[in-house]
């Protein structure tokens, strides 16, 4: 799948423009086990990238130029390097559009114009980031041609910058990190108040167990206001608490936040102090028990999204509830919530009965039919040829 996604995305290129690209760079999308809506409160996350990757064919050209083509949608976007802006026309070329404004802006490198042919297999709309996929592999590739030399960290901010300013989507920089930093059968453990990581081995195949992706095919988008609410709740929180960020709280707070705070605002915050404390204890259990041994936290995450948070549905509560009566270790909604997807984790064995049994409730509640596939950790963005 990989090779022949590369050798279409260099057919595609050439098709379209006209010559050969100078090479193809890509990057994963990403899931995340555990640590939500904790990013962008300075807190803990703990993500890996997937085997699922977006390509993305460039070559320079000698105007300031940026016309970027895809397989998914028939439209050439077309504009001059230096007049990048929010535009609601440029659609899903915002993001390619974006990461270039944005490595100009943070490397000062006066970099030239491009053409660009991006090919996918991230499921879009699924919680798998699909965007910070595109972000990461024309980062990477812009940033080895313009010689910008960025560090990882540095790629990391210019995809998250790209979407704050160029899509509009107030998100932190979990997703970004994950796709740059991700290694195989490894997670991605960082501290988003000072981008420090770890990778950790997940040891998911050695021990029996396979993770699987619940979409739920019920569509979300960040730049609309479930998730801005959500991140505007938190920063309240935080300021009436005194603190720069949710992230200098723990749970010896709570009482305090419990007296200060109104029910909402309080719910919010208790789910952003519970959530980092339990990505750390889902590194420290992994290290020391292994995989089997997390799935009650990932499904306490669950209950602190759906209950504190309120960012879940009913599709994704009843993928989380089916699995774990079929024999998942834990499961719980992944990503920003409102829509997307479910992730289960389980042994290998109970796969089969989990997903037929979720297809089976979501056609029993007249819901539409999930997508249900299984991922592995893989390495992050890379040069491919
Ligand atoms: C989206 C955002 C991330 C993060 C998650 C919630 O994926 O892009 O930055 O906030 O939601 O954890």
């Amino acid at each position: 799948m990989t090779d022949s996604l590369i050798r279409k995305a260099a057919a595609d290129f050439e098709a379209k423009f006209g010559y050969a690209p100078t090479g193809v760079w890509s990057a994963p999308g990403r899931v995340n086990l555990i640590g939500e809506h904790t990013d962008y409160n300075q807190g803990y996350v703990f993500p890996f990238a997937i085997n699922r990757h977006t390509f993305a064919a460039i070559a320079l050209r000698e105007d300031n130029l940026v016309r970027v083509g895809s397989s998914f949608s028939p439209t050439l976007h077309e504009v001059p390097l230096d007049s990048i802006t929010r535009d609601d026309k440029n659609d899903w070329a915002a993001y390619p559009f974006g990461v270039a404004w944005a490595i100009a802006k943070l490397s000062e490198v006066a970099g030239s114009g491009f053409d660009c042919y991006i090919e996918s297999d991230v499921p879009v709309g699924a919680g798998l980031s699909s965007s910070a996929a595109i972000e990461c592999a024309v980062g990477v590739a812009l940033n080895e041609l313009w010689n910008a030399g960025l560090d990882k960290k540095t790629l990391a901010k210019a995809g998250q910058l790209a979407e704050n300013e160029i899509v509009g989507a107030p998100t932190g920089i979990m997703d970004q990190s994950a796709s740059l930093l991700g290694e195989a059968d490894h997670g991605v453990f960082l501290d988003c108040r000072n981008l420090e990581s770890q990778v950790i081995d997940l040891g998911f195949a050695k021990a029996g167990l396979e993770l699987l992706i619940i979409d739920t095919k019920v569509a979300h988008r960040h730049a609309d206001g479930g998730y801005a609410s959500r991140r505007a709740a938190c920063e309240a929180g935080a300021a009436a608490m005194g603190v720069s960020s949710l992230r200098e709280l723990n749970e010896s707070n709570l009482p305090k936040a419990h007296d200060l705070l109104d029910n909402t605002t309080f719910r919010r915050v208790r789910h952003v102090i519970t959530e980092n404390q339990r990505v750390l204890d889902t590194v420290r259990t992994l290290r020391e028990q292994g995989p089997g041994a997390i799935g009650a936290l990932l499904y306490a995450s669950h209950e602190s999204m759906r209950d504190d948070f309120e960012i879940s549905v009913d599709e994704l509560d009843t993928a989380v509830e089916t699995a774990m009566r079929h024999g998942a270790f834990g499961a719980r909604m992944t990503g920003g919530g409102f829509g997307g997807a479910a992730i289960a984790l389980a042994p290998t064995e109970r796969i089969s009965e989990i997903s037929l049994s979720v297809i089976a409730e979501f056609e029993a509640l007249g819901f539409a039919k999930p997508e249900i596939f299984a991922v592995s950790a893989g390495p992050g963005a890379r040069r491919e040829i």
